[in-house]
């Protein structure tokens, strides 16, 4: 497979090729999607939850963005390597903004995602200047969580479902070469995907999208707090790793490990 760039999101979906995006957090997970050939890998916010072991997406700074970036980098090679804005990282000011932007860049990340509509768009409409490429997320962006009242669907009503498609239409005119379209109704969905020119990546948004993303976590069953009802697990690997370790403590309490082919003997 040849490296992604970000002119592949505009041909695979003008190809009508489903583009695949997975979460990674260091150099294993980052190595195992690039392995399995995923188009785009994304250092998601979600790793203040799956890797930190908090409740929302809020506490996680811009340095640990910035750290978790660099350990992703190395082990990517061919896919597209996005980094996700975190909480207070850009909604302060734009200088802040387009500096920490930047900052990720400088760690590896070759574009950034940060999360809104009309809100943003000054934002991204400056980013792109400066040769920024912009992600956009609407829809559930789990930084709203406390006013949306939980990780609820959105768009449910007429007014709502105007306003999302008019923000796709804004972030799309203000440079954004990709959306996030998080829990939205298939129907809203489509009718983004089918209004903008720029390629739609879905999680909980139904099959019409231009390409899916999961969480690494929740797509290999590594994570035990909460699986969302949109994500499908493809291995239970927080399973077959207590029962690994099971095995190890059985086989030492045994006395069966290390065995002669775990154990060095002098000549
Ligand atoms: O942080 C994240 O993992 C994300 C994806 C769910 C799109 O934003």
């Amino acid at each position: 497979m040849r490296k992604i760039t970000v002119r592949d999101f505009f041909k695979l979906k003008e190809a009508g090729e489903p583009i695949t995006m997975v979460t990674a957090y260091d150099y294993v997970s980052a190595k195992i999607s690039d392995e399995a050939g995923v188009e785009s890998i994304l250092v998601g916010d979600s790793l203040s939850m799956v890797i930190q072991g908090n409740d929302t997406t809020l506490p996680c700074s811009i340095e640990e963005m910035i750290y978790h970036t660099k350990l992703v980098k190395r082990g990517v090679k061919n896919a597209f390597l996005i980094a996700d804005m975190p909480f207070l990282s850009y909604q302060v000011n734009e200088s802040e903004g387009i500096r920490n932007a930047g900052l990720l860049l400088k760690a590896g990340a070759e574009a950034v995602k940060l999360e809104g509509g009309r809100e943003v768009a000054d934002l991204v409409k400056k980013l792109s200047c400066f040769g920024i490429p912009v992600m956009g997320h609407i829809g559930m962006t789990p930084q709203h969580v406390h006013s949306f009242g939980g990780y609820r669907l959105q768009a449910k009503t007429e007014e709502s479902k105007k306003r999302i498609i008019e923000d796709a239409k804004i972030l799309e005119e203000a440079g954004v070469f990709s959306i996030v379209l998080e829990m939205v109704p298939v129907e809203v969905a489509r009718e983004i995907t089918e209004s903008v020119s720029v390629a739609t990546i879905g999680i909980g948004a139904g099959p019409f999208c231009d390409g899916q993303v999961l969480v690494f976590h929740d797509l290999l069953g590594f994570y035990p707090d909460f699986r969302p009802s949109f994500a499908k697990a493809y291995r239970e690997l927080y399973r077959e790793g207590v029962e690994g370790i099971r095995d190890f403590i059985s086989e030492v309490k045994g006395k069966k490990f290390p065995d002669e082919g775990h154990s060095f003997k002098s000549k």
